[in-house]
């Protein structure tokens, strides 16, 4: 981000969002979560997209115990709520409103193309509506509300983060600069880790328990994970994530972890065996969890902190939002009161 300092005067605006609709996994951790401390000298929003996680049947009482968890791991990770905007989705009305004009700018096409609504369709076959569908045009008004240069993403959400610049760059050429187009922002490494039981697939809050580490698991749950962790039989410690996906994903994990290139990771290792390899990053994610996990432990327990850093930057966020969708309205010819 050093253009910015470059250029005093235009501050970049970073904004992302994870839905709260299961265990915050270590995968969404090191694609997403852990990348957003990152951005300090940006305007930063950070938003729990409860409305996204609408488009599949949620028990409401859980709905809503999980936004609220996942608020407060946004702070817990180290997003301090007065330099960042961390706020809920269904308490800034303009996204809902702005995903409807957009709607009317997205064709059925396009979103016929987004691998995962081809993915979650397959996976619901019994309720695939037409939130499912538009998911991308909400995503896409999420983004653009803020005037977003920078998404960070986990490299799954980069097809949606490209049709969210189709629509951007489609409403633009109508109506002139309305949106800035925004950019994916995808770590490098580490942006994809994989299940511990199947690791040719993503690691993923929707699979059984075993197959992931969740941030707020027990220190003997996460041991015991990384332990039965599936690995292969060669036993050899190489960066091979074609042969050897199981090896190389808890490699990616460590030295994502211990901010370490591949290769002195894996040189670190040498001669040792898959034992050691599992005890190397059960220490490493132990370490980087365990504060996480004291911090959020205390800002759960403070109901009313968390619901008025909630309410305080919902304002926030609607103020900036506001302007955005004023000029959209104007711009597509709505009459103004
Ligand atoms: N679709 C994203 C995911 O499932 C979540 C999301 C919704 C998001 N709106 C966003 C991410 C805006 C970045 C920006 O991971």
């Amino acid at each position: 981000m050093s253009e910015q300092n470059q250029n005093p005067e235009k501050r970049k605006v970073v904004f992302s969002g994870i839905q709260p609709s299961g265990n915050i996994t270590l995968g969404n951790y090191i694609g997403a979560l852990r990348n957003f401390t990152r951005f300090d000298d940006a305007d930063c929003l950070y938003c729990v997209v409860d409305l996204h996680t609408l488009t599949v049947r949620q028990n409401p009482a859980d709905l809503r115990k999980r936004t609220a968890s996942l608020a407060a791991l946004y702070i817990a990770c180290g997003l301090d709520p007065e330099e960042n905007c961390i706020y809920c989705q269904s308490h800034v009305p303009a996204h809902a409103e702005l995903a409807w004009i957009l709607n009317c700018f997205t064709y059925m096409g396009e979103l016929n193309r987004m691998t995962q609504f081809k993915d979650k369709s397959a996976k619901h076959a019994d309720n695939i509506n037409a939130g499912l569908f538009t998911y991308p045009v909400l995503m896409a008004s999420d983004i653009l509300l803020y005037q977003t240069d920078l998404v960070p993403v986990g490299v799954d959400q980069k097809q949606h983060v490209e049709i969210c610049r189709d629509i951007a760059q489609r409403f633009n050429s109508i109506y002139g600069d309305v949106f800035t187009i925004p950019e994916p922002f995808i770590s490098k490494s580490g942006a994809k880790i994989m299940s511990l039981q199947e690791p040719a697939r993503k690691m993923s809050k929707s699979d059984p328990d075993e197959t992931f580490i969740a941030v707020l698991d027990k220190p003997e749950d996460i041991r015991r994970k990384l332990k039965r962790a599936v690995t292969d039989s060669d036993g050899e410690i190489r960066y091979d994530p074609e042969n050897k996906p199981g090896v190389s994903n808890l490699l990616t994990i460590l030295s994502v972890l211990k901010n370490q290139s591949m290769d002195d990771t894996v040189a670190a290792l040498q001669g040792l065996g898959y034992g050691a390899l599992k005890e190397a990053v059960t220490e490493a994610v132990l370490a980087e969890l365990t504060p996480i996990q004291t911090r959020y432990n205390e800002i759960i327990a403070d109901k009313d902190y968390l619901s008025n850093v909630l309410k305080r930057n919902a304002e926030k966020a609607q103020y900036l939002a506001g302007k955005t969708l004023r000029k959209v309205y104007r711009k597509v010819g709505l009459l103004q009161l």
